[in-house]
């Protein structure tokens, strides 16, 4: 209740100074950049008469908030850095917030920033199935709603999609591990054991479909035995992509069915769960004589330090600058009416609706490749990975 006369009021404040000609961005807990036009300076034009006139950004006058799961992981502090950038070059005011993987607290964020008024909001859920009410919620206030990376399940708020093909990730990683071993054409058997993603994470189900589309063919031949016999999504998936749940797992597994033989091949579907693998491998006293390959998801820069030390056989490079540049001319086309960039309108079904997508494409990164992937293209330096 008192929520709920808090969110009228903050409603009521917000529309009080709109109808007042004043600027209608929220208050924000972050400083919004220096160089975002104000919403009253939107006839000027630019001092030195290069550039547009304010008024001619699109993001001129608007804000945009962005929900994202935690700043644990490398990958979403870059996510969140790449779209509040390249949306504060488009003249839009950014909330950007973080929770830590504590689904209440993102609950509460959005709900902050629908009682601010964004003009348009994009989440990338820690647990999608807690946001449908709030997402209700920014439906009737009129604030539509981009799913970033994750799809927003069971809802029928969301507009747009920016994403990988997750599926996709799941068939790179099997095939990564498929041709790496020769799975086709050995006479060898290889163990195996799997650390899939959360279970409340959709990406996480599907990345799993595309991994057992391409290895249950080996598993059921035997040339890939899993010996603790779990191989099922709800066998293998760790709630929040927990790296210590990781650890401990793969401990338990080396300790209780690895004794007498060695683990040849750890299918991680993240680089956390890599960095937990390598902890219990080195403390059950694997060496690089019997080291595993290992795969991630990522391309995190510990993870290509690893890559490159081969305490980590490959990883899933995800350009995060990509998604973000995609992500935002969605919210461009929701809040100017344009039309964005959208290359599958088929397979994202929420339960609700197909929500229109663009699916970037993962790519396999190991020591034969991240200079050009990695480095050549900018996306780390040298010096970030030890190297210079
Ligand atoms: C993302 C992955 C990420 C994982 C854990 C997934 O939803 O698609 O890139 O590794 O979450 O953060």
């Amino acid at each position: 209740m008192k929520k709920c006369i808090a969110l009228i009021l903050a409603l009521a404040l917000t529309l009080a100074l709109a109808a007042c000609g004043g600027n209608s961005a929220p208050a924000t807990t972050e400083a919004p950049a220096a160089e975002a036009p104000a919403a009253d300076a939107t006839e000027a034009p630019a001092a030195d008469g290069t550039e547009a006139p304010a008024a001619e950004q699109p993001g001129a006058g608007k804000s945009v908030g962005i929900a994202m799961p935690t700043q644990s992981s490398e990958r979403w502090i870059n996510d969140g850095a790449n779209m509040k950038a390249q949306l504060e070059a488009l003249g839009y005011e950014v909330i950007l917030q973080y929770a830590e993987d504590d689904v209440q607290m993102q609950v509460s964020q959005i709900e902050n920033m629908v009682a601010q008024m964004v003009d348009c909001l994009v989440i990338a859920a820690i647990d999608s199935g807690a946001l449908t009410a709030v997402e209700a919620q920014a439906k009737a206030a009129g604030i539509p709603i981009v799913a970033y990376d994750r799809l927003l399940m069971d809802t029928d708020a969301v507009s747009y999609y920016a994403s990988f093909d997750n599926e996709g990730v799941g068939r790179v990683i099997g095939e990564y591990i498929e041709t790496a071993m020769d799975l086709a054409n050995t006479t060898e058997s290889y163990t195996i054991e799997f650390f899939m993603g959360s279970p409340d994470d959709n990406n996480a189900v599907l990345l799993h479909k595309g991994v057992m589309s391409v290895l249950q063919p080996y598993l059921d031949n035997g040339t890939l035995v899993c010996k603790t016999g779990r191989t099922s999504f709800e066998e293998t998936c760790i709630l929040r992509w927990s790296q210590e749940t990781a650890q401990q797992w793969c401990e338990n597994y080396l300790s209780g069915f690895y004794a007498d033989e060695d683990l040849d091949i750890v299918c991680s579907a993240f680089d956390g769960f890599a960095y937990g693998c390598r902890s219990a491998l080195e403390a059950a006293g694997y060496t690089e004589e019997n080291w595993p390959l290992i795969t991630g998801q990522d391309a995190e820069v510990m993870a290509t330090k690893n890559i490159i030390a081969g305490k980590q056989t490959m990883s899933i490079y995800k350009d995060t600058r990509l998604l973000a540049e995609k992500c935002v001319t969605m919210v461009n086309a929701v809040c100017n009416g344009t039309e964005p960039e959208i290359n599958d309108t088929t397979t994202y079904n929420n339960n609700v609706l197909v929500v229109p997508s663009y699916l970037c494409t993962p790519v396999a990164v190991d020591a034969s490749n991240y200079q050009e992937l990695l480095i050549d293209s900018g996306y780390y330096t040298a010096e970030q990975l030890d190297l210079a």
